[in-house]
């Protein structure tokens, strides 16, 4: 198992360009099973959970050629709609081949994905949309069974909360069913976005992706298409708090400062300089004592509890007491006690964790608990004095593509050892 051996104490300095989003990146690949004809997707990041959403697709019976970022699929006939437990346990948007699998060949059969480190994560709203647009749904073995052998039929689906990839799964199920579909209170994230543009690019007619309420019209086919992913604003908002973390002056490049608005508002709150200087960068500066600033995460466009881990990590460095409200997941705390083991100071109270700074860190041993604690680690190590060793970090190369060499080319000293 890998791990990353970090010196603290370098200001961070230059570019960081960012990759294409994963979380587009794995809707997009499973709507490539809505069609028998080749869907080409460019700026595909090199992380695990592609590799094991490509696994995925390949067993169903697609074809997926992936080089240089560039993804070309063909699913012409679907030999099996399984996704099988060995895969759904290791990454749960395994769940999202469920409404396109019911949708092109009536019939899904999708192992439920058990508990997961961040919270419960069930998959209760997919399964209920799913139900609402006519399939029969059937438990057993651990795994969800749902069917449709004469094809879905459109229905009006209100979320009782708001869930991102039960929102995709519902629009992938929708575009082929018989009628109009209506998604209430459905997920406004930037990713919902870059599907819905996906899907219509295929021939899908959909309408109000980006706000709560999203309208589709059922067609009788789809074909190929070819799309670029937007950019990942989780990385650049990871690199983003680097930047102010370290005191740096990084820009961080290829995004769209758009989709960081609630972290700019923050960082700018805290004392940093934020500027955009071109239409895809963000330029992050900062000099002298960091402010604490509560914050609370929120479903888009409020502020992300993907990042709500890196956040944590710099009120650690930020001058009075923080309160960091996290309302999305009931378990995504794990980093504050590997952050107290560098000297942190931080208390939990269920959804609430209070960050009392500044306080100085030092190295110790850690451990990465998932994928974005394991980068607010990162981020930790890097204004730790001495050495940090990051354990487990195959939960970062799920999400983040060579974060060790951008950190690195702007000054971090950071290494991988095996
Ligand atoms: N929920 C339910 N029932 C459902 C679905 C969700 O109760 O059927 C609950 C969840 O347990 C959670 C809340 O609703 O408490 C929101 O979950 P959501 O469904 O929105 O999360 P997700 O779609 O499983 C995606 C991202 C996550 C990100 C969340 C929230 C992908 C592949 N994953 O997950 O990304 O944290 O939205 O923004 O898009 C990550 O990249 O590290 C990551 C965890």
């Amino acid at each position: 198992m890998d791990k990353f051996v970090i010196t603290g104490g370098n200001a961070l300095r230059g570019e960081i360009p960012v990759n294409g989003s994963k979380n587009s990146a794995l809707p997009a690949l499973a709507a490539a099973l809505l069609t028998a004809e080749p869907v080409t997707l460019h700026r595909i990041p090199h992380v695990r959970d592609i590799r094991t959403m490509q696994r995925l697709l390949v067993d169903v019976g697609a074809r997926v050629d992936i080089e240089d970022g560039v993804v070309r699929l063909e699913a012409s006939k679907i030999v099996s709609p399984e996704a099988p437990y060995e895969l759904v346990k290791t990454m749960r948007a395994s769940s999202l081949v469920l409404g396109p699998l019911v949708a092109r060949a009536g019939r899904a059969r999708v192992s439920l994905p058990g508990g997961c480190a961040i919270g419960a994560r069930p998959i209760n709203l997919h399964i209920f949309g799913l139900e609402q647009l006519g399939a029969r749904i059937h438990q057993s073995h651990g795994y969800i069974e749902a069917v449709a052998p004469d094809g879905l039929r459109g229905a009006t689906v209100h979320f009782d909360r708001i869930t991102v990839t039960g929102t995709e799964d519902l629009m992938m199920a929708a575009v082929l069913a018989k009628g109009e579909t209506v998604l209430r209170n459905a997920a406004r994230e930037p990713e919902v976005v870059d599907l819905a543009e996906l899907l219509s690019k295929m021939g899908a007619k959909i309408e109000g992706a980006g706000t709560s309420t999203i309208r589709i019209e059922g067609v009788e086919q789809l074909g190929g298409a070819e799309h670029t992913i937007i950019p990942d604003r989780i990385e650049a908002g990871t690199f983003m708090v680097a930047a102010a973390i370290t005191g740096g002056d990084v820009t961080v490049t290829q995004c769209n400062p758009e989709h960081v608005g609630a972290l700019v508002a923050k960082l700018q709150q805290a004392g940093a300089e934020v500027t955009q200087p071109t239409a895809g960068s963000v330029r992050v500066r900062a000099s002298g004592k960091l402010r604490s600033v509560d914050m609370t995460t929120e479903e888009y466009p409020g502020f992300a509890t993907d990042l709500q881990a890196q956040y944590m990590a710099l009120m650690t460095q930020a001058e009075g007491i923080a309160i960091i409200v996290e309302t999305i997941f009931e378990n995504r705390f794990m980093h504050a006690q590997e952050m107290a083991r560098m000297g942190a100071n931080i208390r939990v109270d269920g959804k609430q964790a209070m960050v009392a700074g500044p306080r100085a860190l030092s190295g110790a041993g850690v451990i990465a608990s998932d994928l974005r604690a394991s980068a607010s680690l990162v981020l930790a190590a890097l204004v730790a004095k001495g050495e940090t060793v990051i354990d487990r970090v195959y939960h970062i190369d799920r999400g983040y593509e060579k974060i060790e060499q951008k950190l690195a080319a702007a000054g971090a000293r950071i290494e991988r050892v095996e």
